[in-house]
């Protein structure tokens, strides 16, 4: 059995589950090798607009790095896990529709920085995140140290990253770490809520929005605005864009089909 599950809700819209729930969703080497086949998959899928990345169970969506099989690493090979965990959690912020994620237990070390890698993050009530790294004695490496700041300042980072702090959802919210939290029966009908609402726009236009903001923010605004433009321009001789006007003049909805 596969330790990730790729089912899709419709023609638009997938959910990746990590599959390891007696393991808490672990990433050990073979979910680490699952991910990235179904990450092929979604690349691969043009007609996909929106995915939603969960963890299987009710406890865990992600419990990051599988400890038990660290136990038996060399330095060398301890590198290469960590090397492969980052290089997955990029590729997962890389892919070109909109991914949410929906934290449906803890989401601990490499677990919240999957999440950070995702584009928005809901969570269950009963979900717990922390970048728990520093009481196990090492540092985020997937990304941690670099996405949380971005997402809810520099003071909070160093206060979360160097206390090893565990947050409930609630406090998650308040710091601006998740996007929305609600009772865990209805997370992941919330997570199709926001994936439909995205898969109804220009799917051209989403996907640029998308570069604009990612590739914007690491930048100065001058060369930002520039990536803008370029991103807008995308859009101009898209068959979507005139769509967009003819139903707004005939008062109905658009049916896009990114072109
Ligand atoms: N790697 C490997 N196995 C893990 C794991 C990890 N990161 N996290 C949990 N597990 C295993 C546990 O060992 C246990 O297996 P067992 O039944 O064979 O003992 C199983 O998953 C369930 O975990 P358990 O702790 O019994 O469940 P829980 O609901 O009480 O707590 C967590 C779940 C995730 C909150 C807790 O296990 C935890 O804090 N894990 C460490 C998370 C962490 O700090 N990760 C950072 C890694 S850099």
């Amino acid at each position: 059995m596969s330790t990730v599950r790729l089912d899709y809700k419709n023609e638009h819209i997938a959910v990746l589950t990590l599959n390891r729930p007696e393991a808490a969703n672990a990433f050990s080497l073979q979910l680490l090798a699952d991910l990235n086949t179904a990450l092929e998959e979604v690349e691969q899928n043009k007609e996909l607009r929106a995915l939603i990345i969960t963890g299987s169970g009710e406890k865990a969506f992600c419990a990051g790095a599988d400890l038990k099989e660290r136990e038996h690493m060399n330095d060398d090979e301890v590198v290469a896990t960590v090397s492969k965990i980052r290089n997955s959690v990029t590729r997962v912020e890389d892919i070109e529709i909109p991914t949410i994620a929906a934290i449906n237990g803890a989401a601990f070390g490499g677990g919240l920085e999957l999440a950070l890698g995702c584009d928005i993050r809901i969570a269950s009530e009963k979900a717990k995140v922390g970048l728990t790294e520093t009481s196990l004695g090492i540092i985020p490496g997937a990304g941690g140290t670099q996405r949380l700041p971005n997402l809810v300042g520099l003071g909070k980072a160093k206060y979360l990253i160097l206390t090893a702090k565990r947050l409930t959802s609630d406090e998650a919210l308040e710091i601006g770490l998740v996007e929305e939290v609600v009772p865990s029966e209805s997370l992941m009908d919330k997570a199709m809520e926001i994936a439909d609402a995205i898969a109804h726009n220009g799917p051209v236009g989403v996907k640029q929005a998308k570069k604009a903001i990612q590739l914007g923010h690491q930048t100065d605004i001058q060369t930002g605005l520039k990536i803008e433009e370029n991103c807008y321009e995308k859009t101009i001789p898209t068959e979507d864009r005139l769509e967009g006007i003819r139903a707004f003049k005939e008062k109905r909805k658009p049916q896009y089909k990114g072109k």
